[in-house]
């Protein structure tokens, strides 16, 4: 089997986290529901605090989790499961083995009967831990579009173990048609954007306990309009206002001092994209705000309703604007060094 290299141990790690973090009643609640339920799933865009919120749940509770963070070279099944099983076993040191042995005898061409099989497997072993066991999958769009780990978890969702909660944290929704049935169920936990991000007396808390600056509440509420209560671009104008002279300079000229915002962003998101993306979003980057008119006529594009809405569904939008045919760009000039 191709899943013969050494597995790269840090990813089956639960990230550090620092105390000084701000823990969230809301959240909190939303997290312990996570083994209430057979399936948790928590969506949003880059930096909005999906990981973090995970790491501190687990912290806090001193939960015993599985933890995986998946990155884009496992986006095939043999190399997923391999991670999967060194997961469960970092608590469970005997789970595996057959699951293991099958895979071992497998090749790169994988049948459907062999996914039957490798599901079979890993379901009936965990049906041998006498206990609660979370999976937690962090960053599942790494693999988002490997077709037989699709197969693989609709095939597990359909039968899970009782005592199995699985945990998914993506920038992008799964499309299991098994969700709509789990949903109907009240078998889904979901953790949206709307849940992570920050409210006015949340950035207030996070600026002084966190990075010891206060500001007044005007400025809150230009920083709060600016962010969106986006953690990771609170953090990081909180970063910077020590280099500066007042807030007031910062807010004046956000976009300048969110540079290292949009770096991370453009590393982080954009140069993940299939090339088409890319070249659309490349294209486009002179607009703030994108609407199929523009790309349409202005630009002479085609179908791009279809781009639109690929993009919504990715999360580039800060914001989607009247329905799912124009946004405000994550990726806009002004705002960024793309294009
Ligand atoms: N509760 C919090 N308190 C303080 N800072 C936070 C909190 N949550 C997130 N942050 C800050 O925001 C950054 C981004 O958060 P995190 O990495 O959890 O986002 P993410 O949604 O997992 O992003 P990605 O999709 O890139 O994995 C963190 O590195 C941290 O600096
Ligand atoms: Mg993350």
């Amino acid at each position: 089997m191709q899943g013969t290299l050494p597995l790269i141990k840090t990813k089956l790690i639960v990230p550090g986290i620092q105390d000084q973090w701000i823990r969230r009643a809301k959240l909190s609640k939303k997290m312990k529901a996570i083994t209430e339920k057979p399936l948790t799933i928590i969506q949003a865009g880059a930096g909005y605090g999906k990981s973090t919120a995970l790491a501190l749940h687990v912290k806090d509770q001193n939960q015993s989790c599985c933890w995986y963070t998946i990155t884009s070279s496992d986006d095939d099944i043999l190399p997923f499961l391999s991670y999967l099983t060194a997961a469960i076993q970092t608590l469970f040191p005997n789970f595996g083995h057959e699951l293991i042995t099958y895979m071992k005898k497998m090749d790169r061409y994988i049948r459907e009967e062999e996914l039957s099989m490798l599901s079979s497997l890993f379901i009936n072993e965990t049906l041998q831990i006498p206990e609660k066991i979370i999976v937690i999958l962090d960053d599942f769009q790494a693999i988002e579009h490997s077709y037989h780990i699709n197969v693989w978890l609709e095939k597990l969702l359909e039968h899970m173990p009782g005592h199995l909660h699985l945990v998914i944290a993506t920038r992008t929704k799964p499309g299991w048609r098994v969700l709509a049935k789990l949903k109907a169920r009240n078998e889904l936990n979901e953790v949206s954007k709307t849940d992570l991000i920050f409210g006015k007396e949340e950035i207030e808390l996070l600026l002084s306990d966190f990075h010891q600056i206060s500001i007044s509440g005007d400025q809150l509420d230009q920083l709060y309009n600016i962010t969106e209560g986006w953690v990771i671009a609170i953090g990081m104008i909180a970063q910077r206002l020590p280099h500066l002279q007042s807030l007031d300079e910062l807010l004046a000229e956000p976009a300048k001092s969110l540079e290292d915002l949009f770096q991370y962003l453009v590393y982080e998101v954009f140069s993940k994209q299939p090339p088409m993306i890319q070249q659309f979003l490349e294209q486009t980057s002179i607009f703030e705000e994108l609407s199929t008119d523009v790309c349409d006529h202005i630009l002479g594009m085609n179908g791009s309703i279809q781009m639109l809405e690929q993009l919504t569904a990715k999360n580039l939008f800060i914001q989607q604007i009247g329905g799912s045919s124009s946004g405000i760009m994550l990726f806009s000039a002004n705002s960024s060094r793309i294009g």
